[in-house]
């Protein structure tokens, strides 16, 4: 998909289709644009002033991590030097900043890629509006709504098809999109509290992290799918790790330029996990030592939800895992947080994280023989709140 966003000078939708898009866009006049903020580890809203929410970076609240290991002496100077950094690029509300850096990235969008992100977050909205009525009140609905919405839907299926797209390709669209806005802002908060994150947060990362570095051990290597600017890193070498051993990825360039930045001797790669990393048709010399079963532990840390496909996110982490290999399933914030999530944002966020029936089902999927080693807690119990989402499986053939 990066390969969708970089291809910005295919050929062009002729603006008709874009006018006719609008029209189309007449089955829902009063749609509103689904919020794309999306906190990461915490619930401080980004439009607190920066400062305010240093503490803790998105995990807000007073209560800081107790063993304060991670946390980096920071100098005043560089402080002010992010702040005034983030005040240019975001203005003073950060989520404000972060929707219009969206918006503008959506508008330069090549014409038939920005029509088709148009018509799939009504179309998503317009599905999601649908499943939470009865029958009864769907057979009411305007005609002229369900005469738009088919038409938008026909619209969208006529770009996928004259430019070889699917709902993954879009899916992926709205993420980078977003991750690269939020970027800069999200990394210059874990600078500004020097990797110090809300103690409950930061426990339940620590958690993760020791089975990761336990199954890891001396001379393995792991990879964080999703790695954002790297917030794991410092909660990895912490449990005994070394930076040459943990790899990090990500679809959004701007959170793996924040991630090179922040820890050097970590390698970070900027690519779609699902349908690039490890494959063969980009020759760097990182993607030609890839070879499957390279990694002894995997882990995905509040990113398994960010894809469009998890089931086909966990088969390709399965494939990359060795033998006795650790898949490490974790949210600090927990499964009722997700749901949460994808209920406001259906364009970000498709669906929850699996319970442990369904993960049950969906390790039956899986290449090699995985199994459940630990199931996550029951969503909206106290077991979540106490240790969030936290699954491992384990390949034992
Ligand atoms: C909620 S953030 C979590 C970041 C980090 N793991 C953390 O705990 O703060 C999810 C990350 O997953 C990344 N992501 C989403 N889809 C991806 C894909 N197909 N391949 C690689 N990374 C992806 C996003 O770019 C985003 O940075």
């Amino acid at each position: 998909m990066t390969r969708v966003l970089q291809t910005s000078t295919l050929s062009i939708l002729p603006l008709a289709v874009c006018l006719l898009a609008r029209t189309t866009f007449g089955f829902q006049q009063n749609f509103k644009l689904p919020n794309l903020h999306h906190p990461v580890h915490g619930s401080t809203p980004l439009s607190a002033p920066l400062w305010l929410a240093a503490k803790g970076f998105g995990g807000g609240g007073s209560s800081t991590s107790n063993n304060n290991k991670t946390k980096k002496k920071v100098k005043k100077s560089d402080v002010k030097k992010t702040q005034q950094k983030i005040l240019k690029k975001y203005g003073s509300n950060v989520a404000e900043g972060t929707q219009r850096r969206v918006d503008a990235a959506l508008a330069k969008l090549p014409p038939h890629l920005y029509m088709a992100t148009q018509l799939y977050q009504q179309l998503l909205k317009w599905d999601q509006r649908l499943a939470n009525m009865s029958v009864l009140q769907q057979a009411q609905l305007p005609q002229v709504e369900m005469e738009g919405a088919q038409r938008a839907r026909d619209e969208l299926t006529k770009v996928y098809d004259e430019y070889d797209l699917d709902e993954h390709d879009l899916h992926n669209i709205f993420q980078q999109i977003t991750w690269d806005a939020s970027a800069d802002a999200k990394a210059a908060r874990a600078i500004i509290a020097g990797g110090e994150m809300a103690a409950p947060m930061a426990r339940k990362i620590d958690a993760a992290c020791q089975i990761v570095a336990a199954a890891v051990g001396k001379d393995g290597h792991c990879l964080d799918v999703g790695c954002g600017y790297g917030v794991l890193v410092p909660h990895l070498e912490q449990a005994g790790l070394e930076s040459s051993q943990i790899h990090g990825i990500d679809l959004s360039q701007e959170m793996i330029k924040n991630a090179r930045q922040l820890h050097r001797g970590v390698d970070f790669q900027a690519t779609d996990f699902l349908n690039e990393y490890g494959t063969t048709n980009d020759d760097t010399d990182e993607q030609e030592q890839l070879q499957p079963s390279q990694f002894e532990s995997i882990i995905f840390c509040a990113a398994l939800h960010d894809f469009s496909d998890m089931t086909s996110a966990l088969q390709k982490a399965s494939t990359l895992l060795k033998l006795n290999g650790k898949l490490v399933i974790s949210h600090p914030q927990g499964a009722s947080h997700v749901t949460r999530q994808s209920n406001a944002n259906p364009v970000m966020v498709k669906r929850s994280l699996y319970t442990a029936q369904e993960l049950h089902s969906v390790v039956k999927e899986l290449p090699g023989k995985m199994t459940v080693e630990l199931e996550p807690a029951t969503p909206n119990s106290p077991e979540e709140d106490k240790v969030g989402y936290l699954a491992v499986l384990t390949k034992v053939e």
